[in-house]
């Protein structure tokens, strides 16, 4: 029942993503429906971004609302979606990153922190993280630790290093007189779900207070909940000094946002950046609408219950199978680690009705919608189960 869709994509799309034989058509909760009719555990979110589930309908409602009323408004006007979003964001963040720039999606988001980090230092030094990911454009990709991004693309943007995630000793000697910020995610998503080592994230923390450096910290997948508070520092209690955002923000309406206080926001000048959509009045609508609804059904919390229910899930496949090395994460970003490439497991999943991602060569990645229940959970763990079992199964007969 595709109708030539798949091939109309195929054939006229620029060849950058890796498709799935599937032709989405309808999404609810955690659910989602192809073109035949066949229902789906969704546990990728849209790569982390329909956070509140699909279609929420507190979020449909307020997108509908606004869209009756007023489609674009530029930076350069007030507006009152973007005001109530703005007031929410900042009672949702610690007072220290009282201003925002808002664009539309994650690697603008993390464009505007590094201009940002220039500015107000004045000096162009940034030290980012082997493993970290932080987007595309020539800006976020020269943070960006993967080669088979970088490569293609050289010569990048110059003042990058990168140092081993979770050493503080080599970011210190990274360090000179021309650094102006390190930029890190709490937890490596794209690169398979890595938790840094206890003490990393504060460590960093005071070696960028005792050099005068700032702290970027780029909650693009990890924001909004997903770890099981409403941001991973949260769970080691540190501030960042900009904080990067996007995904989950409005539901899966483009929105990125960069947060940062006063001292930080104030060096950059009348057009130094702007965005034409960036701040749009529906985006906004149904980012207001995203926050309420995390509040409102306490979706961190619920998080961290169901995160637990599927580890435990996991944590007994990796005691099962020989082929699994490791289940880790926190909250709903987990990674399941294989001993070989998940492309196998992936299509077996989605032939069983469950969607997954991947993450490196060698991670299934689970991103689920945080409205997911309990009896999906389970539903996961028993496709990956049957799933793993055939693969070891084949591996042995090889
Ligand atoms: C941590 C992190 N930063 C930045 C990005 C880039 O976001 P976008 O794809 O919206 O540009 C991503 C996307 O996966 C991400 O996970």
């Amino acid at each position: 029942m595709s109708d030539g869709i798949m091939e109309r994509e195929a054939s006229s799309m620029a060849s950058v993503y890796w498709k799935r034989p599937l032709v989405i058509t309808r999404g609810s909760g955690a659910s989602l429906w192809d073109s035949d009719g066949n229902e789906y555990v969704d546990c990728t979110s849209n790569y982390g971004v329909a956070i509140t589930g699909h279609c929420h309908p507190r979020v449909v409602e307020a997108i509908k609302a606004q869209s009756e009323r007023l489609l674009s408004c530029h930076g350069t006007f007030y507006n009152e979606a973007r005001s109530e979003f703005l007031e929410r964001l900042t009672e949702l963040t610690p007072s220290g990153l009282g201003r925002s720039f808002l664009s539309n999606s994650g690697t603008e988001a993390v464009e505007f922190a590094l201009k940002v980090a220039r500015r107000s230092t004045g000096k162009p030094g940034i030290i980012a993280m082997m493993g970290g990911f932080h987007g595309k454009t020539m800006g976020a990709l020269s943070a960006t630790w993967n080669k088979k991004y970088r490569a293609p693309f050289e010569p990048l943007v110059p003042g990058f290093k990168h140092v081993p995630f979770g050493n503080l000793e080599r970011v210190e000697e990274a360090m000179d007189g021309d650094t102006a910020a390190v930029i890190t995610e709490p937890i490596q998503g794209e690169s398979g779900i890595n938790l840094p080592p206890e003490g990393f994230l504060a460590g960093l923390r005071d070696i960028c207070d005792d050099k005068d450096v700032l702290l970027i910290v780029d909650e693009i997948q990890t924001g909004l909940g997903r770890t099981g508070k409403m941001f991973a520092f949260e769970h080691v209690g540190i501030e960042p000094d900009v904080l990067c955002l996007a995904k989950a923000v409005a539901s899966g309406l483009p929105m990125g946002v960069t947060m940062a206080g006063e001292s930080v926001m104030s060096s950059l000048k009348m057009g130094d950046h702007s965005s034409t959509f960036g701040g749009g009045p529906v985006a906004c609508a149904a980012a207001c609408a995203t926050i309420d609804v995390i509040r409102d059904e306490g979706l961190p919390e619920r998080t961290h219950e169901l995160g637990a229910r599927l580890m435990d899930g996991l944590r007994a496949l990796v005691e099962r199978y020989r082929i699994v090395r490791e289940a880790r994460g926190m909250g709903l970003m987990v990674g399941v680690e294989l001993r070989f490439d998940v492309l196998n497991v992936i299509m077996g999943a989605l032939d069983r009705g469950v969607l997954v991602l991947d993450a490196g060569r060698n991670v299934v990645r689970l991103l689920p919608p945080l409205v997911i229940d309990g009896e999906q959970v389970d539903r996961v763990v028993s496709v990956l189960d049957e799933v793993l079992g055939e693969e070891e199964a084949a591996r042995v007969r090889r």
